[in-house]
């Protein structure tokens, strides 16, 4: 038994000193071997553990035939492109560039790649292609990417890349193409650079580079595109550039570059774009630009160039953009412009341009967009221009340009945007304009009435600002006399336009629907900011809210000039010394669905009327719990209570009373003939009527008023005061029928 054991343990321990040191050598020799024996099986290994492919691993036995891969005749990898659908995330770290000795090629671009370019890299020495861009890769560029000696094309473009560029980069001398675009790449451009004189391609654009272009780029004379653009370079272009005769693109443009355009860049005569904008350039615009004729865009916009339009620069026919805007250029535009038969975009706004816009320009047949505002350009419109039927833009707003609007420049079926206000131009407006998509001939000296299509086709704004134009009521009426235009306060008026009526509307909505019981005026809390109370509120800002607020205390019954109904009027200065008068509805009504459902409606429509006898309205607060209306303060309160007040009533001449009368007729036809659709006040009372301190008058209370569109004219309800009910109404028929026809 004692024996038995006893061998027992010596097999145990032959098995001990025996067996398991075995194991553990056949082990050992086994991972010394593998990479002897195979690089193949390297590579294997290598993708496995990537996990790139784990999709594909158990469906494709052989890993050549795995999508994106390209093996050569002997089974090693040389191409990997992967396939957009696979995403790469934070795995480019678990792969093992050391097995790939034939890798030429490796495209991981777009492919969600995360972290930063790992240590590694540098080991793939027979790759020519490097395409990394278009993911989120951060970190740096690690230095070992210059043993990549064969590299032919590197592209980094489009990441998270920070820190500065290598100076290893000048190792990489059968570069070709380099992209680093799109990243945070700070520091200067290495001096290394220079060497890589296969360069074809140099995109370093939108980067934090900073320092000076170099002089060294001058042995790159290979290079066909060079662009250094949205950095923050800074000095002066070197004239060396001119030594890259074979550059076809360049772009300098959003650095800090300063000094003039050297005269050299006039002998890169491949040149087709140079783009040299957002810069600090001066001098001149380019001498020796005719050596250019492969130009087919030019812009120097936002430097500060101060020169003449040179002649040559018509020479360059083959142009088709041409930006010289933001540059202190002075001089004429060249009576020869018409040459540049290609061009497409000709931009030379906001510079000391004078003279007039040569006719010749109605050559340039590919025209759309001529941009020539902020300028000092006289003279007239090339009536031809308008003809230019690819035009889609024409600005030559802020100059002194005169004469008429010809009318060809609205003889268009395109979509055109015809800009020129802030000019001299004098005549009627042609009602050819009609088909346009924007027209502004705002601030010129413009008469006569607005054509009736063009009102129903453009907003106010577009006339505004013309003394002696009409028919936009707000503007000017073509029915009102001229001197109660000189003392309203007009330019204020003007940006005001649209909000006047709708509070006068509001309110009678009020008395409408509520002949309520009166109630105190209440404070507003000023949480209600932040509702969507403001639907129209404080067009040109001037109003806000918690001036309105602080002007009244919150309402506060000190500040109350009338009781009504459902409401009270307030009178509040607001801090730019403007009075107003505010129209509040009492929290209770404004509750009610129906009244807000009406202000609402009513609200939206009538916005878009401003006319001298109606009150205007500045502006409003829709809120449940909060509606009010900012209304022209008018000093004298209405009709109804001057009559009643002896003094008064005999301070009120004939012909004041004449003028009300007129005023008021001028209001009611606008309603009813200028407004489209046309509007019936219905309650046309001495008490609607208020007048200013100079007695004008103003309809108000548009409570009941009704919108007639072509479509629903019909006899009305009967509603209003009565006794001044419209006599219209009592025959049953409604005055703005006959009128509607003609437009219908
Ligand atoms: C990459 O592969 C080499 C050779 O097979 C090996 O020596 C190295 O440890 C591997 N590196 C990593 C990070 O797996
Ligand atoms: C492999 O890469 C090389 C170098 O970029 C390229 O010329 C070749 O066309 C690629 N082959 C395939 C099959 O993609
Ligand atoms: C470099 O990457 C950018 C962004 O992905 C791409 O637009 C560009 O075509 C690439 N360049 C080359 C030569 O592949
Ligand atoms: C790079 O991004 C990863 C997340 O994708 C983050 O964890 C890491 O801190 C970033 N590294 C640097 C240097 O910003
Ligand atoms: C470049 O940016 C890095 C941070 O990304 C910063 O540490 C370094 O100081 C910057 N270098 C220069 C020259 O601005
Ligand atoms: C430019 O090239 C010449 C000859 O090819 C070389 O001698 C010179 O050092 C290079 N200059 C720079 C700045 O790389
Ligand atoms: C250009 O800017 C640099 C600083 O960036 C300054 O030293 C130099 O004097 C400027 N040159 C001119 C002509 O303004
Ligand atoms: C224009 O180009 C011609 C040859 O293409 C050259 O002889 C001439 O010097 C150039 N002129 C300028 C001003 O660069
Ligand atoms: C010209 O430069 C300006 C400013 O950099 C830029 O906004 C504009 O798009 C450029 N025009 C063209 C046609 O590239
Ligand atoms: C306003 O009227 C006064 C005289 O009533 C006149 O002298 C002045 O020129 C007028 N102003 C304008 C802008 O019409
Ligand atoms: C006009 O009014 C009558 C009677 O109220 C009505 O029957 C008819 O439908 C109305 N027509 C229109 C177009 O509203
Ligand atoms: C015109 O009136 C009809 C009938 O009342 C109505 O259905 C239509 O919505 C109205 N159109 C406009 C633009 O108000």
């Amino acid at each position: 038994m004692a024996l038995s054991i006893s061998n027992d343990m010596v097999a145990g321990v032959w098995y001990i000193v025996l067996v398991i040191p075995w194991t553990f050598l056949s082990i050992a020799i086994a991972s010394d071997a593998a990479p002897k024996l195979s690089a193949l099986d390297a590579e294997a290994h290598a993708l496995l553990e990537s996990e790139w492919w784990s999709d594909y691993i158990n469906h494709v036995p052989s890993r050549c035939q795995w999508p994106g891969i390209v093996c050569n005749n002997a089974g090693s990898i040389t191409n990997i492109s992967l396939p957009t659908e696979l995403q790469l995330g934070n795995k480019l770290g678990r792969f093992n560039f050391s097995c790939f000795p034939n890798l030429v090629h490796l495209n991981l671009a777009a492919h969600g790649i995360t972290g930063s370019i790992p240590y590694g890299l540098g080991t793939l020495s027979k790759l020519t292609h490097l395409d990394l861009s278009s993911n989120d890769i951060n970190g740096t560029i690690p230095s070992d990417i210059w043993h990549l000696r064969n590299l032919v094309t590197l592209n980094l473009s489009r990441n998270k890349l920070s820190g500065s560029i290598p100076m290893g980069i000048g190792l990489l001398n059968n570069l070709v193409y380099l992209s680093l675009s799109w990243n945070n790449l700070n520091g200067s451009l290495p001096l290394e650079i220079g060497n890589l004189n296969n360069l074809q391609i140099v995109d370093l654009n939108t980067n934090s580079l900073t320092g000076e272009i170099l002089s060294a780029l001058h042995n790159l004379t290979k290079l066909t595109e060079l662009n250094l653009a949205r950095n923050m370079l800074s000095g002066s272009i070197p004239m060396e550039i001119g030594l890259l005769n074979n550059l076809i693109y360049l772009s300098l443009s959003w650095n800090n570059l300063n000094g003039s355009i050297p005269l050299e860049v006039g002998n890169l005569n491949n040149l087709q774009i140079l783009d040299l904008s957002t810069n600090s350039l001066t001098g001149e615009i380019l001498s020796a630009l005719h050596n250019l004729t492969k130009l087919t865009e030019l812009n120097l916009s936002s430097n500060e160039i101060s020169d003449m339009i040179p002649q040559e620069l018509t020479q360059l026919t083959q142009l088709k953009n041409l930006i010289i805007s933001d540059n202190k250029i002075f001089g004429e535009i060249p009576a020869d412009i018409g040459k540049l038969s290609k061009i497409i975009v000709l931009d030379m706004s906001r510079n000391m341009l004078t003279g007039e816009i040569p006719a010749s320009i109605s050559s340039c047949s590919n025209l759309q967009l001529l941009i020539l505002s902020n300028n000092k350009i006289t003279g007239n419109i090339p009536s031809h221009i308008g003809n230019l039927v690819s035009l889609v833009l024409i600005d030559l707003s802020h100059n002194s340009i005169r004469g008429e609007i010809p009318y060809q420049l609205g003889s268009v079926k395109y979509t055109r945007m015809l800009i020129l206000s802030y000019n001299e131009l004098t005549g009627t407006i042609p009602s050819s304009l009609v088909l346009l998509k924007k027209l502004d001939l705002s601030y010129n000296s413009l008469e006569g009435e607005v054509p009736v299509a063009l009102q129903n086709s453009y907003p106010p704004d577009s006339f505004i600002g013309n003394d002696n134009l009409c028919g936009y009521t707000y503007i000017h009426s073509c029915y009102s006399s001229p001197q109660i235009s000189n003392n309203t306060d007009n330019t204020p008026m003007k940006i005001f336009l649209p909000l006047n009526v709708l509070l006068a509307l509001l309110f009678s909505v009020y008395v409408f629907f509520c002949w309520c019981k009166g109630e105190s005026c209440k404070s507003v809390s000023k949480e209600t900011r932040d509702g969507d109370m403001f639907s129209i509120w404080n067009y040109d800002g001037k109003i806000a809210y918690k001036d309105i607020i602080e002007a009244t205390e919150g309402f506060d019954i000190k500040y109350c000039i009338g009781a009504g109904g459902c409401g009270n009027v307030y009178k509040a200065q607001l801090p730019s010394g403007r009075v107003v008068a505010l129209k509040k509805l009492h929290n209770l009504e404004a509750n009610e669905p129906v009244i807000q459902k009406i202000f609402r409606n009513e609200v939206k429509l009538l916005t878009k009327i401003r006319h001298r006898n109606i009150v205007k309205l500045y502006g409003f607060c829709l809120h449940n719990r909060c509606m009010f209306l900012v209304l022209e303060f008018m000093e004298r309160g209405s009709l109804y209570c001057i009559l009643r007040n002896d003094i008064e009533a005999v301070e009120l001449d004939w012909t004041k009373r004449v003028n009300i009368v007129k005023g008021i007729a001028h209001s009611l036809s606008y309603l009813h003939h200028d407004c489209r659709p046309s509007i019936i006040h219905r309650d046309v009372t001495t008490k609607n009527v208020l007048l200013n301190i100079e007695s004008e008058a103003c309809l108000s209370d548009f409570g009941i008023a009704r919108l007639l569109n072509s479509s629903s004219f019909n006899r009305t309800v009967l509603a209003g005061t009565y006794g001044y009910i419209a006599p219209g109404q009592l025959f049953g028929c409604v005055n703005v029928m006959r009128k509607n026809d003609l437009f219908s």
